[in-house]
């Protein structure tokens, strides 16, 4: 464990934190990443420690840029190589073959590795100048919701990693999409930014695992880090269709979030209402925390329509309430 962490804003005091082993947090355009370097088993093992991870649930590995892919994988798929032609860099990690340098801790024994090239230009000078590949989970105590702010990852991970890096800045505010490319058929494990609609324009084959119909019916679970809790405040999470059909019980703190129009009750502690969806994906972990700060004891979450990036938050509200 690290006894103090520092707030830092360099890249290039990041990276040399890095290059020694360090864990540091930094921004990305989805969320905070707590980065390592992927190829030092020692400092992975000390961040597994730092976020309360379990050992079976693999790190994603990020790259500078999408020409440096083979820093962290043996051989580009087809699917993959549309895929990242497409969407790299951006909010896509594509699964492939490991290279063998990287840590078999960073990808939990498996012999595939999560491969992502953030578009974030901090991100991306601090993984280019530590000039190895950066493993980096999300920036926050295991099971919780990620961090989308310097401070909501400071108050997870105080103590426990060497920096954060002091940055906020728009961010879409939900991890990238997972997707599968080493069978024949690409496969979203984790549905994100980039959809599966996106995905399907240039591989009409795509398949989704993680989708609400089959969450029940999927006996292989391909993306280890779908079966543990997630996105979770300490208040409970109920999700409704609209705020009328909330009923707060007294003595019960409650807490609202959702898509504009509203007509809320007088009786929440605190409540948060987005005119996009979009606008919802950016807040929602946010919400999350703020209402644990404010000692609320039920957030009701009004659950995102089934499209676009609504499917991602959909599933993360989904997870945040503990039905997946
Ligand atoms: O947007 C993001 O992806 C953020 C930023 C920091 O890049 N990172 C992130 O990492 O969300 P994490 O560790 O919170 O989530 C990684 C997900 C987990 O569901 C994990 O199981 C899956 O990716 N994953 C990683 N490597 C995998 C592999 N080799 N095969 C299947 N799933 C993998
Ligand atoms: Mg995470």
């Amino acid at each position: 464990m690290t006894a103090s962490t520092v707030l830092i804003e360099s890249p290039r005091e990041a990276a040399d934190l890095l290059r020694g082993g360090g864990l540091v947090a930094f921004p990305t355009e989805t969320v905070f990443g707590l980065g390592v370097d992927a190829t030092n088993d020692e400092a992975v093992q000390k961040l597994f420690v730092a976020k309360g991870r379990p050992s079976s649930n693999p790190l994603i590995v990020h790259v500078a840029d999408a020409g440096r892919w083979s820093d962290a994988a043996a051989m580009l798929t087809p699917s993959a190589e549309v895929l990242l032609a497409e969407f790299a860099p951006g909010p896509l990690t594509v699964v492939l073959p490991k290279r063998a340098e990287v840590s078999s801790l960073v990808t939990a024994g498996l012999g595939t590795v999560g491969l992502r090239i953030p578009d974030h230009p901090i991100a991306a000078e601090i993984i280019r100048l530590a000039g190895r590949p950066i493993a980096a989970p999300s920036a926050n105590r295991s099971g919780r919701p990620s961090g989308t702010r310097w401070r909501s990852v400071l108050e997870d991970l105080d103590g426990r990693v060497d920096a954060v890096v002091q940055q906020d800045g728009p961010s879409l505010g939900l991890e990238s999409t997972v997707v599968d490319c080493t069978g024949p058929i690409a496969t979203v494990l984790r549905p994100g930014a980039v959809t599966t609609e996106q995905i399907r324009r240039i591989l009409p084959d795509v398949r989704e695992i993680v989708s609400a119909a089959n969450r029940c019916d999927q006996p292989v679970v391909l993306s280890p880090g779908t079966l543990h809790p997630h996105y979770q405040p300490h208040a409970s999470v109920h999700l409704v269709d609209s705020p009328t059909s909330i009923s707060v019980a007294r003595g019960d703190r409650a807490a609202y979030c959702g898509l504009l129009p509203v007509d809320t009750p007088d009786s929440l502690a605190m409540h948060a209402v987005y005119s996009t969806v979009g606008e919802y994906a950016a807040a929602f972990y946010e919400f999350l925390r703020e209402a644990d700060r404010n000692e609320v004891t039920t957030i009701y979450v009004q659950l995102a329509p089934d499209e676009g990036i609504g499917h991602a938050l959909r599933d993360r509200q989904l997870r945040a309430a503990g039905e997946r």
